[in-house]
This record gives structure tokens, C-alpha cells and sequence, in this order.
């Protein structure tokens, strides 16, 4: 692992934590705590620690975030809005998987940037292009482990979203304000231990990037 931020005294998996820290810092500035709400409810004595999320609002601009609208509606064009299952995790919604390599400039180098700042170190997979109707929702889960690794961001279009994460062993909950031109990132027990829904307040377009799963 080679890092311009972290001195090389320091044990690899330290390092990497430090690595991945202060290169999003770098690049992304530092994130918006008020964004993130406390945890609250739960079956168990003591309510789980906070996992670790961060929320960076006004991450692009209104023209950068209108050019990746444009390009994501391109590349949803010939994919039908899907009402989903009564009882699947997520309603009115189409998607589509972009390898960041098809992206057109300038929002390659934008995406390029903002994907290997928020899940650094690691093999990316395409870019996973989500776009909710306004009645649209995600409900409860834990994306697949076997399909992505351990960071999960997400890039907020158009509208603004509440996500919750719901703590697994205990129910308590937590809820994260998303901002149109926000950028999110959930990992560790965020990633594994929680899981997540979400609510848009109106039609809504995530840019998702995620790690490779280790295999
Ligand atoms: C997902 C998901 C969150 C988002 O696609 O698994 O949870 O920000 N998306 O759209
Ligand atoms: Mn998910």
C-alpha cells in the first residue's frame, strides 16, 4: 500500500485506516457531523456505538451534479421503471451498472475522484446507477457480502433522502439527512453490522460505488 499521507512506521491494517481517513480528507474535506443523527431505540441495555458513516454535503456543484444527471439518464434511457415485489426491498425504481471507464469526460475524472477518495484502497466495481421514483423506496437490508467489500458510498441527485440504519443484533436506528450533491459513506459495522433503508423526498438518482468482495 503506498500512502503520501501516513507515515510507514505504522502496522499495515493501522495504516490503512489512516491512509483512508486522511486521503478523504484530502480530497473531500471534512465531513458534516450534524448530518447524522443519534442512535436511538433498541432491545438491548446499552444502545450499540455509533458506526462509522460520514456525510459530505455540497461535494459537487449544481453544474456538476446537472452533467451526471444527464449522463445518468442516458445510460437509464432503455431501462423500464420496476414496481418491485409487495414484499421485495425496493419499489419504483430503475438501475443500471456503469463501468466508470464508458463515463463520458468531464464527469469521469469527477466520478474517477469522488469513487477512489470515498472507498480508497481497493478495486472498485462499476458504478451502480439507482434512480427512485418519487413513491419509490428501499426497505430494509444489508447489501450482499459476497458482492461488494467493505465500504459502501453513495452520490445524492436531484432530490434529498432520509436513510436509516437499522442495528442488526438490537433494532436501534439511526438516520442519516442525504442532500441532494451529498456524498455518503458507510463502512466497517456501518457496512456489516447495520443495515439500511431509505425514503427520497421526491424523484431521486444514487450514484453508488462499492469495493470488490475479497475472495
Ligand atoms: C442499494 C442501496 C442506497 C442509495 O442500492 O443497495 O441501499 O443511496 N442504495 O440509493
Ligand atoms: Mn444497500
Amino acid at each position: 500500500l503506498v500512502c503520501e499521507f501516513t507515515p510507514r512506521a505504522a502496522p499495515a491494517s493501522m495504516r490503512r485506516a489512516l491512509c483512508s481517513a486522511a486521503s478523504r480528507r484530502a480530497v473531500l474535506g471534512a465531513p458534516d457531523a450534524s448530518l447524522v443523527g443519534a442512535v436511538r431505540g433498541g432491545t438491548g441495555d446499552a444502545l450499540p456505538p455509533a458506526p462509522d458513516v460520514q456525510i459530505w454535503p455540497e461535494i459537487i456543484s449544481e453544474a456538476e451534479e446537472s452533467a451526471l444527471v444527464a449522463e445518468a439518464e442516458r445510460w437509464l434511457a432503455r431501462r423500464a421503471f420496476e414496481p418491485g415485489h409487495f414484499d421485495g426491498v425496493i419499489r419504483n425504481y430503475r438501475e443500471q451498472q456503469q463501468p466508470l471507464g464508458r463515463v463520458r469526460e468531464p464527469s469521469r475524472a469527477l466520478l474517477q475522484k469522488l469513487s477512489a477518495a470515498a472507498v480508497p484502497g481497493a478495486e472498485l466495481l462499476p458504478i451502480h446507477v439507482l434512480e427512485l421514483a418519487a413513491d419509490g423506496v428501499i426497505g430494509r437490508h444489508v447489501d450482499h457480502v459476497e458482492y461488494s467489500g467493505g465500504t459502501i458510498a453513495g452520490l445524492s441527485l436531484v432530490s434529498s433522502a432520509v436513510m436509516t440504519l437499522h442495528h442488526e443484533g438490537t433494532d436501534a436506528a439511526l438516520d442519516l439527512t442525504l442532500p441532494p450533491r451529498s456524498l455518503y459513506a458507510l463502512s466497517g459495522a456501518a457496512r456489516y453490522e447495520w443495515g439500511h433503508s431509505l425514503v427520497p423526498a421526491g424523484r431521486r438518482i444514487a450514484m453508488l460505488f462499492r469495493d470488490r468482495a475479497e475472495t
